[in-house]
């Protein structure tokens, strides 16, 4: 009998501390106008320092968990889609196992960028079609404040922290769950969006420091120019994939980057604003979490339905990008 993947839960956290607009002319040379137009972007909720990614992954899973019906020591696998972990290493996969199991079970960080969470959503539904994981929590956290560089302009008004988590499930003979996904990972393009230092390739040191390279670096222009093949590519071949159209399709929840770029894919497929998810004003970018934010943002709003069928697509560092479909419900 064939097995799919299916979402039992779904929590979101982002912190309560907001950074406006207008709090970031204070900081770098830049203005309300500026961002809004260029980015969409309104507002950023901002952890604060003592708060870790681990400590936000904890606050959604616990939610994804509770309306799953499940606790902690019934998952078999967490994965932590990062790319700000807590520390390089312990993952925050097994600091978060901690908090929510009080047996250990398997863990895991992944970092592919912005579309990690799309790969950590594709990697647990291998693992559950293959028959050996049951219970998966696919968790995708980010606390981008913590390598933004408050002196960049070019980078400071766009990012954001959150969290999100999905409980997927093995369910036998099912019409629901994840149908199918891709995925694509392109390094040549990896110098475009990179912390260039605090790794192998650039140990720490007081030189890495005064040069500010622990903070995020970013080819704006060229980032964009790929966003905006990448996305659309994506939503295409996953949809031929799994034997789907553009007409098939419900909702769209696009990684929340830049309105510009969303606008542009919307433009591309000529979609009916109704079918896309924009949550990107009230955010920004956080990274893996804001596809799980703009999902359950439609939930809320009753815009996501037993039956729908939801494309999740992303792009990110790496180069990587990719989406999944999923058939709403279980
Ligand atoms: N405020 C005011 N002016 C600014 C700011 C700012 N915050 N930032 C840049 N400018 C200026 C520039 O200096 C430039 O001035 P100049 O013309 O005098 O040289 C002018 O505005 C235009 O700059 P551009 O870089 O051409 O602006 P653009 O319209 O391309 O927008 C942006 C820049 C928002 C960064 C855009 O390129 C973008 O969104 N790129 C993609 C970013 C992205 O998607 N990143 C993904 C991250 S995913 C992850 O893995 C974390």
């Amino acid at each position: 009998m064939t097995k799919r993947a299916v979402v039992k839960g779904l929590g979101t956290y982002a912190p309560p501390r907001v950074l406006n607009n207008h709090d970031l002319e204070r900081l770098v040379d830049t203005n309300d106008e500026w961002i809004v137009t260029r980015t969409g972007i309104k507002e950023r909720h901002i952890a604060d320092p003592e708060e870790t990614t681990s400590d936000m992954a904890e606050k959604a899973s616990r939610i994804a968990l509770q309306e799953a019906g499940i606790e902690g020591d019934d998952l078999d696998f967490v994965i932590v889609a990062t790319n700000t972990p807590d520390t390089l290493f312990p993952s925050t996969a097994a600091r978060l196992e901690a908090r929510l199991c009080d047996h250990p079970v398997a863990g895991v960080d992944l970092q592919a960028g912005c579309t990690g969470l799309i790969y950590a959503i594709e990697m647990a539904s291998a693992m559950i079609q293959s028959g050996n994981f049951h219970r998966i929590l696919v968790v995708g956290a980010d606390k981008l404040s913590s390598i933004t560089d408050y002196q960049d302009r070019t980078t400071a008004v766009l990012f954001g922290d959150a969290a999100g988590a999905l409980v997927l499930e093995g369910q036998e003979s099912t019409e629901f769950g994840i149908l199918g996904s891709y995925l694509r990972a392109d390094g040549r393009g990896g110098d475009l969006l990179a912390l260039p230092a605090g790794g192998s390739r650039l140990p720490a040191s007081a030189a890495t420091v005064q040069e500010r390279l622990h903070f995020l670096k970013m080819n704006g222009n060229e980032t964009f120019r790929f966003a905006v093949k990448a996305m659309p590519e994506a939503v295409e071949k996953v949809l031929t994939k799994v034997g789907m159209t553009l007409d098939d399709m419900d909702l769209l929840v696009p990684h929340q980057a830049n309105l510009r770029i969303i606008d542009a894919a919307v433009r591309r497929f000529n979609l009916d604003p109704d079918r896309v998810v924009i949550n990107i004003e009230r955010y920004g970018n956080t990274s893996v979490g804001t596809i799980p934010l703009a999902l359950d943002e439609a939930r809320h709003q009753g815009r996501v339905h037993r039956g729908d069928v939801i494309v999740l697509v992303a792009f990110g560092a790496g180069l990587t990008w990719g989406a999944n479909v999923i058939r709403w419900g279980h």
